[in-house]
């Protein structure tokens, strides 16, 4: 009988040996190979600080292309691996086929996420942002219910602003935008629902909170999409915690918030959390990154 280790050992073998044929096959450019590496360590990373966990999506934009972006198909992001990943248009989320298979296209390409709309319109309504994460992290779902928008607590969240995150209500929204005739779920199903998102957001914060919901983050790269993320967390339970102290203005100043992050996500101290982050997923047992394997 095989030990667990031993078969996890023959499938990474077979995943090295089929893996050089996967990114020849598709014929991608290196820089797509770099982003590709970078989206499948940020699915499994979310999962391992526990940002995502069988929902929620990371996706990242073509650097080859701006009017399209990489993102997996409906997957848990821990499981994701280059035969996951989907090549969409920006214009309305619609697959062309899978960016590490070029024989995979069209409806040969497993369904997507219900919410890669989401990622669509962020991408189209800015055109710098180069990641976009989206979430249901429990630690920021009070503060979206209670109306409560999160400000800056520490320099690692500089990103979060002084003025307080947007809060996206889909129960604010007009019969136009959401029609009675389509679900209330919450979920961002089309580009009019995602378009009202991506419209949500501030010039002072790169996070929008969603009532009930989650949040969705943008990101210079889709390492800075993680990075935010991680601290948006880590900040919601500063400030809750600050609350209960009594405490009111206890965020940061505008300038603190601003320069914070311009110190905090430059490419040495983002990238020390991201040598960390991957670290810890190479040894976590559970993740599979066949493209940095090759
Ligand atoms: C690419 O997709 C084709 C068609 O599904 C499949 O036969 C082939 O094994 C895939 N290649 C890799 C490397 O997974
Ligand atoms: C691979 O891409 C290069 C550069 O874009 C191109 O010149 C070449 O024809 C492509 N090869 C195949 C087999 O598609
Ligand atoms: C870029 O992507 C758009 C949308 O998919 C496509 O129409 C266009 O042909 C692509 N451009 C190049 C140079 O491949
Ligand atoms: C999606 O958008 C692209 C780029 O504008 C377009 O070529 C394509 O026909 C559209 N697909 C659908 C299904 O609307
Ligand atoms: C619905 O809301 C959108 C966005 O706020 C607005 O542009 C539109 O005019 C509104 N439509 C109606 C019928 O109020
Ligand atoms: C932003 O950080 C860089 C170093 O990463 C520094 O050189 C630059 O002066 C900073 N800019 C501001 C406005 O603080």
């Amino acid at each position: 009988m095989f030990t667990l280790a031993a078969r996890r050992l023959a499938w990474l073998i077979s995943l090295l040996a089929f893996n050089t044929a996967a990114v020849s096959q598709s014929n991608v450019s290196d820089a797509v190979l770099t982003v590709g590496i970078d989206l499948l360590d940020a699915g499994h990373i979310l999962h391992f600080l526990d940002i995502v966990d069988a929902f929620g999506h990371v996706s990242v934009r073509n650097p080859d292309n701006a009017s399209q972006f990489l993102m997996s198909f409906s997957l848990a992001p821990a499981l994701a691996t280059s035969q996951s990943i989907v090549t969409y248009e920006i214009d309305n989320a619609t697959s062309l086929q899978l960016t590490f298979n070029s024989s995979v296209t069209g409806a040969a390409v497993p369904s997507g996420f219900l919410e890669r709309f989401i990622h669509s319109e962020i991408y189209k309504a800015f055109p710098t942002v180069q990641g976009v994460v989206h979430s249901h992290t429990t630690e920021i779902l009070p503060f979206a219910g209670a109306g409560v928008p999160l400000t800056a607590q520490m320099h690692t969240a500089g990103s979060l602003g002084s003025l307080g995150t947007p809060i996206f209500d889909t129960n604010k929204l007009n019969t136009t935008i959401l029609p009675e005739n389509q679900p209330h779920d919450l979920l961002i199903r089309n580009t009019v629902l995602g378009d009202a998102l991506a419209r949500t957001f501030s010039a002072d914060s790169q996070v929008v909170l969603m009532k009930g919901h989650g949040m969705a983050v943008r990101g210079f790269s889709v390492r800075d999409a993680v990075f935010r993320s991680f601290y948006t967390r880590q900040d919601a339970t500063v400030q809750l915690q600050a609350r209960l102290l009594g405490g009111h203005n206890t965020g940061l100043t505008a300038r603190e918030a601003m320069d914070a992050e311009n110190t905090t996500e430059s490419d040495s101290l983002l990238g020390r959390a991201w040598q960390l982050w991957v670290a810890q997923v190479d040894n976590a047992g559970l993740y599979v990154n066949d493209l940095r394997m090759s």
